[in-house]
């Protein structure tokens, strides 16, 4: 049983990791500032687990904040999902991206290393490869992200790599996810976006259940096997499960790691269509638009050393995302009702 400290720990990925930390065992204390979620996240997270979760409600940007969470709670180890995470919004705003992601974990670094808490599992994202060279992508590809979020994470990556160089005796775990999707099998707990949903799952689920007309599908002219873009989408149960091994693999031994956590298979997404269409039994209207600005036409994880170091596997496939992401529209049709 560890003492673990959850940043973003209401979000979207965070809470269904919340739910396997506490099945595992261990003590979790939440800390977001609710900027893109909500409370009620937490008590579904109580309510799946029947365990008590302690929040503390502050930013990861302010170093007042996190000095009175690590004084109030001492804490094992740190996994980080608090961040901003929409590509669009990210070249609107560069700078609020840069201070979130950037400065944020800067902080949150400091107030680990003054609490004596070397422990650090961070969040980052298979856009930090930009356009791969070759398709799946291992660890090792080149890094190109090709926008301002891209950017950060990889800056997030270069830093936290220097900080182990100079203190080889932290344990720091990066995650590279891919297409996050699904939701927590008793439909009581999913992404919760706000307004017109960015990402294709959530719109999907919004078009299946009548609340938009039409998925706009960007794009059917790649060069791919049906002309639309090929993404590993991975459950987020699955996802959730690779943090409670990626914290295993730090407590063997002082360790920087860096693990893409995928399934090493790609869907495109007529085949996310046809899937949601099965898992709901609805009809999911769509048409064919002008592609989109940075989308790339096709990657997908090479998952072997999440495999082999992490004893790690995604066991969940795309039926299971749908059925699962189905559940928690149809039942929670507003989300948390942000
Ligand atoms: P999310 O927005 O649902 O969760 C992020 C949480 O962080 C929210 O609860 C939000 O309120 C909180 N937060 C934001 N700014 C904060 C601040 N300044 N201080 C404290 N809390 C703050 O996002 P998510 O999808 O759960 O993503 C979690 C992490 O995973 C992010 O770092 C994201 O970049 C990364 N990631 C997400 C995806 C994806 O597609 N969802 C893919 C790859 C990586
Ligand atoms: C998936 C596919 C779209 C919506 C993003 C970030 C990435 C990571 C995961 C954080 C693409 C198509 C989508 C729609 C569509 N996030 N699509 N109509 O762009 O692969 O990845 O989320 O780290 O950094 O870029 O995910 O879900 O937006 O799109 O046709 O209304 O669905 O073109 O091919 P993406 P997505």
């Amino acid at each position: 049983m560890a003492r673990l400290t959850v940043t973003g720990g209401a979000g979207y990925i965070g809470s269904h990791t919340c739910v396997e930390l506490l099945a595992a065992g261990h003590e979790v204390v939440v800390f977001d500032d609710f900027s893109n979620s909500s409370r009620l996240a937490l008590d579904a997270i109580r309510a799946i687990t029947g365990k008590p979760l302690t929040c503390v409600e502050g930013d990861v940007r302010a170093p007042g904040d996190l000095r009175a969470l690590f004084a109030a709670h001492p804490s094992d180890a740190v996994l980080h999902f608090a961040g901003l995470k929409a590509v669009g919004e990210s070249v609107a705003e560069p700078l609020r991206y840069y201070e979130t992601n950037v400065l944020g974990t800067l902080r949150l670094l400091e107030a680990m290393a003054t609490a004596g808490t070397k422990t650090l599992v961070f969040s980052s994202s298979a856009t930090v490869y930009g356009v791969p060279e070759r398709v799946p992508v291992a660890e090792n590809a080149p890094t190109a992200p090709g926008n301002p979020y891209g950017h950060t994470k990889l800056a997030v990556e270069r830093m936290l790599a220097d900080h182990w160089t100079a203190q080889p005796d932290w344990r720091i775990s990066v995650l590279r996810y891919f297409n996050p999707a699904g939701a927590h099998p008793t439909g009581e707990l999913g992404e919760d976006p706000v307004g017109v949903p960015n990402n294709l799952f959530p719109f999907v689920a919004q078009v299946a259940a009548g609340r938009r007309p039409a998925v706009r599908i960007f794009g059917d002219d790649y060069d791919t096997p049906d002309g639309t873009c090929v993404r590993d989408y991975i459950h987020v149960v699955d996802l959730a499960r690779g943090h409670a091994c990626a914290l295993d693999h730090l407590a063997a031994t002082p360790r920087f790691a860096t693990h893409n956590l995928g399934r090493g298979e790609g869907s495109s997404v007529l085949d996310v269509l046809e899937a949601f269409r099965s898992a709901s039994g609805r009809p999911i209207p769509h048409e064919i638009a002008e592609r989109r600005a940075g989308d790339l036409a096709r990657y997908y994880a090479d998952p072997a050393k999440a495999n082999r170091e992490l004893g790690w596997r995604a066991e969940r496939d795309l039926a299971e995302m749908c059925a699962d992401t189905w559940r928690w529209q149809s039942r929670h049709p507003d989300g948390f009702g942000r």
